[in-house]
């Protein structure tokens, strides 16, 4: 298996091209990926997102670069480089470190572990979405938030690729996507996932999701994840752990679902979950195909983590790709 072709990543004939995820939903635009640094910063500004999908975009960008003559250093240096290029998702530093671990580090054996690693990927969102069927009934109502469907992984995706997956094998879902400020994920790529693949769907302000759940919209809570910790707490797009608490309180069944990528032994609890924090701009105004606004006062402070950790008591389960990983509280 020499190409590769995803939502949101393409490798054909040694070229690697990532469907820039910030002009969506207005425009389709692939962009070449030229070297390391390049993905590094179409990482960062999150051009190419989603825990699964950055590990396999990095290892690609670095198997191409091995391609090009440089030699085992230049290598080692690119791949420290792309491993730091966000913190939290730890399917980035998972794909390098396999990557590093191949007996010889050429081009070939380079690409050849970039793309079993993406194989492994697609295996494994399937493999989630066939243990997440069992846990949705006919008639569902269920509550997501930021992507984690075809545009974050290489495969049908992990929370939402489970849901478009059961929409697929005739269960008849409803899914309310929250929007996830401050980058709009929810509204911008799930909604478009959604619409994609015909999927009944309900777009709401993440501050009305608690108010969704005390009018008994919301049958379940299925979300992604981008670094699970050894005793199950897990860090996920801001906003998640609000969304659990509400959940809780309503005894709404709340699910994390990720595969084994996304899993951190070396993390005992998610106190040791680096989280990214990111630019003020993000939360100051927006920026988008639609144009680029700012509604703060400048120089307003802000604070704008991009993620949060949610404690594994408060959720039901851990759907992974192995199994189910049940919470007992
Ligand atoms: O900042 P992003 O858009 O990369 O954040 C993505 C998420 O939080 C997803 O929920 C997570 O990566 C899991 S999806 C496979």
């Amino acid at each position: 298996m020499t190409t590769l072709q995803a939502l949101g990543l393409s490798y054909h004939a040694g070229v690697l091209c990532i469907l820039d995820q910030t002009l969506l939903p207005e425009k389709e635009e692939w962009v070449v990926v030229r070297n390391p640094e390049h993905m590094i910063q179409l990482i960062q500004r999150l051009a190419v997102r989603g825990a699964p999908l950055i590990g396999i975009a990095a290892a690609l960008a670095l198997a191409n670069f091995a391609k090009s003559s440089v030699d085992v250093c230049q290598i080692q240096n690119a791949a420290k480089a792309l491993r730091a290029a966000r913190p939290t998702a730890v399917n980035l530093m998972w794909a390098i470190d396999r990557m590093l671990a191949t007996p010889h580090l050429d081009g070939e054996n380079l690409l050849q572990a970039a793309l079993q690693m993406a194989h492994e990927d697609k295996m494994m969102c399937e493999a989630m979405a066939e243990h997440a069927f069992a846990l949705i009934e006919d008639g569902d109502q269920i509550l997501t938030v930021c992507n984690s469907g075809g545009l974050a992984t290489v495969g049908v995706g992990t929370a939402l690729g489970a849901l478009i997956s059961a929409h697929q094998r005739g269960k008849r879902i409803h899914v309310y996507a929250c929007e996830t400020r401050p980058l709009l994920q929810g509204a911008r790529l799930t909604a478009w996932e959604l619409a994609k693949a015909g999927v009944p769907f309900t777009l709401l302000c993440d501050s009305a999701a608690a108010t969704a759940m005390q009018q008994k919209k919301i049958s379940s809570c299925f979300v992604g994840a981008d670094r699970i910790a050894a005793n199950g707490d897990f860090a996920n797009k801001i906003g998640t752990y609000a969304l659990a608490l509400a959940a809780r309180f309503h005894k709404i069944p709340f699910y994390a679902v990720a595969p084994e990528s996304t899993c951190d032994p070396e993390c005992p609890s998610g106190a040791s979950i680096p989280i990214e924090e990111r630019a003020d701009h993000e939360v100051l105004g927006v920026k988008g195909s639609f144009g680029e606004v700012q509604w703060a006062p400048p120089g307003a402070s802000v604070f704008n983590p991009a993620f949060d950790v949610t404690p594994f008591s408060l959720v039901s389960g851990v759907i992974l790709n192995t199994g189910i990983r049940y919470s007992s509280t």
